[in-house]
């Protein structure tokens, strides 16, 4: 069934079958197809800052323990003893150096070696190793703080993965001298919808924002409206890579312009401006928005736009959310909220609230507004008529893209008329559904 959905795609993705947004055996094949080789994000280092700390999340439907080890080390390990597979911790952090499993004790450090089993001579005879029965661990890679881990001993090194993606993290992330961290613990909810549509949506779709945020946008957060359909609305620079990464820069109009480099208070601005390349800033000129997706299920969105009422500056935040597949039309999603190390607590608390104003579970601007489609593209497929239909993602196919002097790496389009991001996405999916190596 899985092969003869696949076969629905049009060769250039301008078209996708609608099964792939609710089928039970797609998402079957894309937990053993993607969620095993590809790398997967499951933290921020600030969450696991000192030995000992761990924080709990899932690859795919595995469940992980990551922890950072007494030498310091960042170790992901299967939340599964590896006598008879109990949750080995039920906690979603806390510090430790030990897991003692529920179930009969078997006791594991925390970098997955197991250290004690009740009554181990006496019950397996003098053979019995400890060193036969270690946790599973993944490989792990750490991006600007971002942690990354795969089960495939195969898979390419974490900055092959992530090619010239990599280059907007920095934009992003290592700007800031003092290096981000959470504000707080993640905010978890479920969502109807497949996993894909969010990440697809946070990947670049600009031509979504005047219709469905049509609330923002005439309570004026964009600037005035017109008549023509074209002024008073964001507009966006897409990019993506071959890996199936993506994003979108949004530009204010000119007649509102952006706010001062992300809307971060005085000293950190300068801060950040004095880190950044002259490429970085061309880029970030007039932007309000950098919002993209790595492939498959990290999307992010740092955004400059004020919504926490007239405080002198302009607050920004920056969100790194997963999109966790419960099942095929349910989708948890786990949001974690950065903020500069070196701003003031007020900042951050501001930070917070432009968060959850507009982000999350509570959102009342933005987030509320994406949700109902999102649950209805998985919904609308479960007709009988609906079956071998397939979705447009033709947008941008049959117009060129000039070049032009964007200085920034990866391929990219100067317009939001273009699903070139979403295509990137499939393309990536595709073939990891097809076992091919990007
Ligand atoms: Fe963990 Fe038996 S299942 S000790
Ligand atoms: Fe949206």
């Amino acid at each position: 069934i899985v092969a003869d959905i696949l076969d629905l795609f049009s060769p250039d993705f301008g078209r996708v079958p609608q099964a792939v947004m609710n089928h039970p055996a797609v998402l079957d094949a894309e937990l053993e197809r993607i969620f095993t080789t590809a790398w997967l994000f499951v933290g921020h280092e600030s969450e696991i800052a000192e030995p000992g700390d761990y924080i709990t999340r899932r690859m795919g439907r595995d469940q992980v323990i990551v922890t950072r080890d007494e030498q310091g080390e960042v170790r992901v390990l299967r939340n599964a003893c590896s006598h008879r597979g109990t949750l080995l911790c039920k906690a979603t952090s806390g510090n430790t150096s030990h897991f003692m499993c529920p179930y009969h004790a078997w006791t594991f450090d925390n970098t997955g070696r197991l250290r004690g089993a009740p009554e181990a001579r006496k019950a397996y005879g003098p053979g019995f190793d400890r060193a036969d029965h270690p946790l599973k661990q993944a490989r792990v890679g750490v991006h600007q703080g971002l942690v990354f881990a795969t089960w495939d001993p195969e898979a390419p090194p974490l900055a092959e993965f992530l090619g010239d993606i990599a280059w907007y993290l920095d934009m992003l992330l290592g700007t800031a001298s003092g290096g981000w961290e959470v504000a707080g613990p993640p905010q978890r909810y479920l969502t109807s919808g497949n996993w894909k549509i969010s990440c697809e949506n946070f990947g670049g779709d600009g031509y979504h924002l005047p219709y469905t945020h049509r609330t923002p946008i005439e309570a004026g957060l964009f600037g005035e409206d017109d008549d023509d359909g074209s002024g008073g609305k964001p507009h966006g620079r897409v990019v993506w890579t071959p890996q199936g990464h993506t994003a979108r820069i949004g530009y204010m109009p000119p007649e509102v312009g952006g706010p001062p480099y992300w809307g971060m208070s005085d000293g950190l601005r300068a801060d950040f401006v004095a880190n950044a390349t002259p490429e970085m800033l061309q880029v970030l000129d007039n932007a309000d928005v950098v919002h993209g997706n790595l492939f498959p299920n990290l999307s992010f969105i740092f955004t400059a736009i004020t919504y926490t009422g007239d405080e002198p500056d302009n607050t920004s935040f920056l969100i790194f959310r997963m999109a966790m597949p419960v099942d095929a039309e349910t989708t948890e999603m786990v949001n974690i909220l950065l903020v500069p190390r070196d701003a003031t607590p007020e900042w951050k608390q501001r930070s917070v609230l432009a968060c959850v104003r507009t982000h999350g579970a509570a959102a009342v601007l933005f987030e509320g507004d994406d949700f109902d489609n999102f649950a209805s593209v998985s919904a609308t497929g479960r007709g009988v008529v609906a079956q071998g239909s397939t979705l447009d993602y033709s947008m941008g196919l049959g117009l060129p893209v000039e070049p032009d002097d964007w200085p920034g790496p990866g391929e990219s389009a100067p317009h939001d008329h273009s699903e070139r991001t979403h295509r990137a996405f499939y393309g990536a999916w595709l073939r990891a559904m097809k076992g091919e190596k990007p």
